[in-house]
């Protein structure tokens, strides 16, 4: 048996501890009200390897406590009235990582819905994905097609995993479709608009981000909505994603509600 089945086999028969895995289910407090709740939040899960390492832990225990902490944060986000929020789950680059993480994280989107999606129906949640299906394992795009077909009548928070996502990727995508339509004659260049590039990308019909989070102490965006995100609101924090609370996420927006955001005005 490899390490990582013996990890995988640890996890999923709770030889860690609840209170390894849960120790972050902090007591709700002063959630965020007003009109001035971000529409969209945007989420760079990152430091589950980090986390899991500082406890003595393999890396993909951060990732399955990191799962832990997406359903904790859809709830609470769905809760104070947040309508879309997306989730950076794996990007173009993360192939790099080691074969047995990189199934590993294929399996989470499965795992994750296997057990919430009952939940997520009924809390009329609505899920979607971001990203270039090609290269994703069957197992996993079955998973997600079938949350976004059970989902797809709900009109509540819509739960976007951005997925296999890179933002150049999509945007050069993106640009290879406009200069298509051009080689075919159907637009002329010189009319090409904001919103005409805008609606070829994957987000397209879901409004900018309002705010950008980014967990565990990097401050760089790492091919993350680089066009949606021009006028979000960003915050960052120290804190490893698999220790995300809802305090966290409510402190985030209440920073969010005391920001002026000018677009360039005045
Ligand atoms: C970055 O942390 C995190 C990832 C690449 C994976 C994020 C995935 C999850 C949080 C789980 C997703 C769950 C579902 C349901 C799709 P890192 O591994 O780079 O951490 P490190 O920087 O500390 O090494």
């Amino acid at each position: 048996m490899s390490l990582f089945s013996k990890w995988l086999g640890k996890l999923r028969f709770g030889v860690f501890t609840e209170s390894d895995m849960n120790r972050n289910q902090v007591k709700t407090e002063e959630e965020p009200t007003g009109d001035s709740i971000p529409g969209h939040i945007a989420i760079i899960m990152d430091g589950n390897g980090r986390w899991a390492k500082a406890r003595g832990l393999p890396r993909i225990a951060g990732h399955h406590n990191g799962m832990k902490a997406v359903k904790r944060i859809t709830k609470a986000a769905n809760r104070v009235g947040v309508k879309v929020l997306t989730l950076y789950a794996f990007s173009t680059e993360n192939w790099k990582r080691p074969k047995a993480e990189v199934e590993f994280l294929m399996k989470l989107p499965q795992e994750f819905l296997s057990l919430e999606l009952d939940e997520l129906v009924e809390n009329n949640v609505q899920v979607r994905m971001m990203g270039n299906r090609e290269l994703l394992p069957d197992h996993t795009i079955h998973a997600i097609e079938e949350a976004v077909r059970k989902t797809a009548h709900n009109t509540g928070l819509i739960l976007n995993f951005a997925l296999n996502y890179g933002s150049r990727v999509e945007m050069v995508e993106a640009a290879r479709e406009l200069a298509r339509k051009a080689v075919a004659g159907e637009i002329d260049p010189n009319e090409i608009e904001e919103a005409d590039f805008e609606s070829l990308l994957l987000s397209s019909g879901l409004p900018d981000p309002d705010l950008l989070i980014r967990t565990s102490g990097e401050l760089r965006l790492s091919n993350f909505m680089l066009w949606q995100a021009a006028y979000s609101e960003f915050w960052f924090t120290d804190v490893y994603w698999p220790e995300f609370s809802e305090q966290h996420l409510f402190d985030a927006i209440r920073e969010y509600q005391r920001r002026a955001r000018r677009y360039g005005g005045l």
